[in-house]
């Protein structure tokens, strides 16, 4: 593991790699109870040479430093931090797969340690990485999922931190996901209800994509904007940036813009809903089969002998293309 401290008095401290172990920490460490914590889930790639390679890990970094500026734990450096990343995989190198679809999962963290009953902005902070290899979201192929929708759990709301990946917008959706696994349903899908109508923001912890033709007869890759409410997904900027690249010019139209739950069921119903899919570190994209609505289910257009849509397949071939090294990107980061 990677770990720096940080104290108001003295700065970061010098950065250490250790043998994976225990933290010791004071029982009314603030992260404790006051959920100073923040992180982010990127991964380390293998390609066919051998070489390691990071995907937009310039993105993380960024996210992270905003993440932990909302809960007053201090700014860091993310080049000098991204340096110690790449130092810790070429000494971990052994732990990276280097089978396609396999990755060495990396979990920059940051954590409040100031000891104290009070609140207040932490006086200590340690920034550490752990790291696990990992294998393939879906080892047999794509499982398209089912969703619940829900307005009336939120997760995220104006004004909120629903744009930071803070530690406390994680334990309040277990619940829900579990009552939805009761119901037999995947993931949440979490709508925010503003004047009369619901607003599809993210699915579980991915963002969501819409592929449909607009009553013209366009065809309209959508998802919700960055209004505040909606994490800044790397999955999610990379498909749009690919998508205004390679589909725009297929006939595609690509929209950041807010849409809602009925807009989507009457797409649906009119049979001009093509592909619904979330997107994010783990999976690179999950196709959706269908979603629970205000007491129907909405089919989201998949045959159902087939578990993923072409557009979902095809921005999953070009994302691990780049990130493993098949297709020379400059998003993919060569160690
Ligand atoms: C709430 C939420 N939305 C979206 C995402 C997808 O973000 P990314 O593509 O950076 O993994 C994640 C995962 O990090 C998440 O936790």
């Amino acid at each position: 593991m990677l770990t720096i401290e940080w104290t108001a008095s003295s700065g970061w401290l010098a950065p250490r790699i250790t043998p994976y172990q225990n933290l010791s920490l004071d029982p009314a460490t603030c992260v404790f109870h006051y959920a100073f914590t923040a992180f982010e889930g990127m991964k380390a790639y293998k390609d066919k040479t051998g070489s390691i390679r990071l995907f937009r890990p310039d993105k993380n970094m960024a996210r992270l430093n905003r993440s932990v500026a909302r809960i007053a734990l201090p700014k860091f450096d993310g080049e000098e931090f991204t340096k110690l990343i790449k130092e810790f995989c070429k000494l971990d190198e052994r732990f990276i797969p280097n089978q396609k679809g396999y990755t060495l999962y990396l979990r920059p963290t940051m954590i409040g340690t100031q000891r104290t009953l009070g609140v207040g902005p932490p006086g200590s902070a340690l920034l550490y990485l752990i790291a696990s290899p990992v294998g393939p979201y879906y080892p047999t192929g794509f499982k398209a999922i089912s969703l619940e929708a829900t307005s009336k759990i939120v997760r995220a709301w104006p004004g909120g931190v629903g744009d930071a990946k803070l530690g406390a917008n994680y334990a309040p959706c277990i619940v829900p996901q579990m009552d939805a696994a009761t119901r037999g349903f995947h993931q949440n899908l979490w709508l925010f209800a503003e004047g009369g109508e619901e607003y599809v923001t993210e699915v579980g912890t991915m963002n969501l994509f819409c592929a449909m033709k607009t009553k013209s007869g366009e065809k309209e890759l959508v998802t919700a904007p960055l209004d505040g409410m909606i994490l800044n997904g790397v999955t999610r900027d990379s498909i749009l940036g690919l998508a205004r690249e390679r589909l725009t010019k297929e006939g595609w139209k690509i929209s950041e813009r807010k849409f809602t739950i009925r807009e989507v069921k009457e797409a649906a119903d009119e049979g001009r809903l093509l592909e619904v899919f979330g997107a994010g570190t783990a999976a690179v994209v999950s196709p959706v089969r269908n979603i629970s609505w205000n007491g129907s289910l909405i089919n989201c257009g998949l045959p159902e002998d087939k578990e993923a849509g072409d557009l979902a397949q095809r921005m999953k071939d070009w994302i691990e293309g780049i990130q493993y090294g098949e297709e020379d990107h400059a998003w993919s980061v060569k160690i």
